[in-house]
């Protein structure tokens, strides 16, 4: 048995639905199961036999870490203390996710797992946290860092630039920022056929889609395939700006990129470009 947290997020409702489609059992939780209840998490794996700990639980909102840090901190660091307690606890390997936006972003080659991190946001800070926590806990643990997420279920870039696309002549879109996007459905199955394996390659892994770009770039691309499925129905400009020209509350990294030779090796996975799993995206578009 499977225990999935934080299944109604984003990620989350990826793997409920990638797990219903392959019927595999899974026991999935959201905030009713609060992380940061160390007695309700270690009280809710008592008694039971779970092989996967899945968390897709955190505190996403990467502006609003910036004044909320401690509440950020309690679910992305205390919250994960407690999964790899649980993990622990009930004999199961921990999956978990962190971000690029625990590097600072001045490198000027894609980033390794071995490279210093040293985050330049509160959200970064209380993610890196999350990962010391758990690798001072669990033995058997999986963390992928992932990048510019995106899916079918829930508010990311793609939904926010379809929405802005469909409603407005011009659009500013930030081109000094470089990256590379992970579309959440290729992200389970990849997953999912991991846990099939059975790996014991336990550790840090980056992991995103293939290619390197920037915002602007990744918002050209929607605009085209949008058009050509008649999603985005308006003509709109779009216009290259700098992160200057478009203050937020949280700094975010200028180029972190993965390097990904690391999960290349790992069981299961295969990367696919950027590009590819955009079309999929479109191709399923409204599909839940
Ligand atoms: N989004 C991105 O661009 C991005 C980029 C890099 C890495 N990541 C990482 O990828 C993972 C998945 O992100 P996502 O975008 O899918 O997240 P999301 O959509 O914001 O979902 C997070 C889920 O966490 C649950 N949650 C929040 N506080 C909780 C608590 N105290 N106890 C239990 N559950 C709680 C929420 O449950 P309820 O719905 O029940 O309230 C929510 O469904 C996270 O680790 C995130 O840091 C995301």
């Amino acid at each position: 048995m499977i225990w999935l947290v934080g299944c109604r997020g984003m990620l989350g409702k990826e793997f409920a639905a990638a797990f219903d489609k392959a019927g595999i059992a899974y026991t999935g939780t959201g905030s009713e199961t609060d992380v940061t209840d160390k007695k309700a998490v270690i009280s809710f794996v008592s008694g039971k036999n779970f092989t996967y700990i899945i968390n897709c639980s955190a505190y996403t909102a990467v502006d609003k870490a910036e004044s909320e840090e401690n509440r950020a901190m309690l679910i992305n660091c205390d919250g994960v203390f407690n999964l790899a307690m649980a993990a622990k606890q009930t004999d199961a390997v921990l999956i978990h996710f962190s971000t690029d936006y625990v590097f600072d972003g001045e490198a000027s080659e894609p980033y390794k797992e071995t490279d210093a991190t040293n985050p330049v946001s509160a959200y970064g800070r209380t993610k890196l946290a999350g990962e010391k926590a758990l690798i001072d806990i669990a033995d058997r643990y999986f963390i992928f860092r992932i990048s510019w997420l995106y899916g079918r279920f829930g508010g990311n870039f793609v939904s926010t630039m379809i929405r802005l696309m469909n409603e407005r002549d011009s659009l500013g879109v930030v081109d000094d920022q470089k990256g590379s996007p992970t579309y959440t459905k290729c992200l389970a199955e990849n997953i999912i056929r991991l846990m099939n394996s059975g790996s014991n390659k336990y550790g840090i892994y980056h992991c995103s889609d293939e290619g390197v770009i920037s915002w602007y770039d990744f918002a050209a691309a929607i605009y085209r395939m949008g058009k050509e499925k008649g999603i985005i129905r308006k003509n709109v400009e779009l216009r290259r700006i700098t992160t200057d020209q478009y203050p937020t509350p949280a700094k975010r990294p200028a180029m972190s990129a993965f390097n990904k030779d690391k999960i290349k090796g790992l069981d299961g996975f295969k990367l696919n470009r950027w590009e590819d799993n955009l079309s999929d995206y479109f191709e399923n578009y409204g599909e839940k």
